[in-house]
């Protein structure tokens, strides 16, 4: 049976609360990072967040208008549930990862950590690069009874949900209901009126 939006799991306004709690703590985070390396006559690295295209789009665009902080923005392009895929199919680079991060202090946002393949690729990457510093920031994390196939390490989430497929707020299922204002699960049966 086809897959439909069957529930609301996180409204609306509790996903606005969240993110810009979680957007000033990210960013007085960074000004306790600033003024410790100040205070010890080290450089401080520009601050540039990696939104991971195309689910973390509405998030970051979200996050950033809660964090006050000079920021340069370079989004990466990567895939790993090709269409109607609900699992991780092995991810792929598809649009430049930077490669000029030596030095910066790196944010990466993603949607979600699943089974942790994109984001721990996109740590290693990052960190060969020798940035000053790497965070991780997501809007869900996917609580994993049976594991991860990756374990990473996420300074930030706003929210942990079970181990099911959702969509909205960004995430998609085959490239549709990115534009959902909450975050609702997928599942068999009719659609939710
Ligand atoms: P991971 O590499 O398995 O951690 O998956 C990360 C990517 O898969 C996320 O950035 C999402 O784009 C996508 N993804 C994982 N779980 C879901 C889901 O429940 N709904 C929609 N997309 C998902
Ligand atoms: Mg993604």
């Amino acid at each position: 049976m086809a897959l439909s939006v069957q529930r609301v799991l996180i409204g609306r306004e509790a996903i606005a609360r969240r993110v810009e709690e979680v957007g000033r703590q990210i960013s007085m985070d960074l000004e306790r990072q600033r003024a410790e390396l100040e205070g010890r006559g080290e450089p401080v690295g520009p601050v540039v967040l990696v939104p991971v295209l195309t689910g973390a789009l509405v998030f970051v665009s979200d996050l950033i208008r809660s964090m006050p902080v000079s920021m340069s923005i370079r989004p990466v392009t990567l895939s790993s549930y090709p269409g109607t895929a609900t699992t991780s199919q092995g991810v792929t680079v598809q649009g430049g990862v930077p490669t000029d991060l030596r030095g910066a202090r790196v944010l990466v946002v993603d949607d979600i950590l699943d089974s942790g393949r994109t984001l721990g690729l996109l740590r290693r990457l990052i960190e060969a690069q020798q940035p000053q510093s790497v965070g991780i920031a997501v809007l869900l994390t996917k609580l994993k009874p049976s594991g991860r196939a990756e374990e990473v390490r996420v300074e930030y989430s706003c929210f942990e949900i079970g181990d099911e497929f959702v969509v909205g707020y960004g995430l998609d299922y085959d490239g549709l209901y990115r534009n959902l204002p909450y975050v609702a699960a997928m599942g068999e049966g009719p659609a939710a009126g």
